[in-house]
């Protein structure tokens, strides 16, 4: 088993339209839901362009930001097919909401958004 850095660099892609597939399949995606009070953040790793998931070679975690304070943390194990994973937030509109993957060959990966 490979052991990519888990202190950085921090590959972030702004903008997916022109990433490769090699990029596209390790940033993670995130996607923001709102009904009532509730918000829901979603992060997907492996969107549009499916991530390995096997012993070998897998998402090994997410964690989801407020900001700079972590808020949420997902260990996974290889068996994570298209990792995906959600927490109910309670945030102000306008805080950036941050995910990082890592992938145990490839590093950790970023992306945000502006609820
Ligand atoms: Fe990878």
């Amino acid at each position: 088993m490979t052991d990519a850095p888990i202190l950085g660099p921090i590959n972030h892609i702004s903008d997916l339209s022109t990433a490769s597939d090699f990029e596209k399949k390790h940033t993670p995606h995130i996607g923001i839901s709102a009904s009532g009070d509730v918000t829901t953040v979603t992060v997907t790793v492996g969107w549009g362009v499916p991530h390995p998931n096997q012993p070998d070679h897998s998402i090994t975690w997410i964690t989801i930001y407020a900001g700079e304070a972590p808020i949420a943390r997902f260990d996974l194990a290889a068996v994570a097919s298209t990792p995906t994973v959600s927490v109910v937030v309670d945030l102000e509109s306008g805080t950036l909401v941050r995910a990082i993957a890592h992938c145990n060959m490839h590093g950790l990966w970023t992306a945000e958004v502006t609820l």
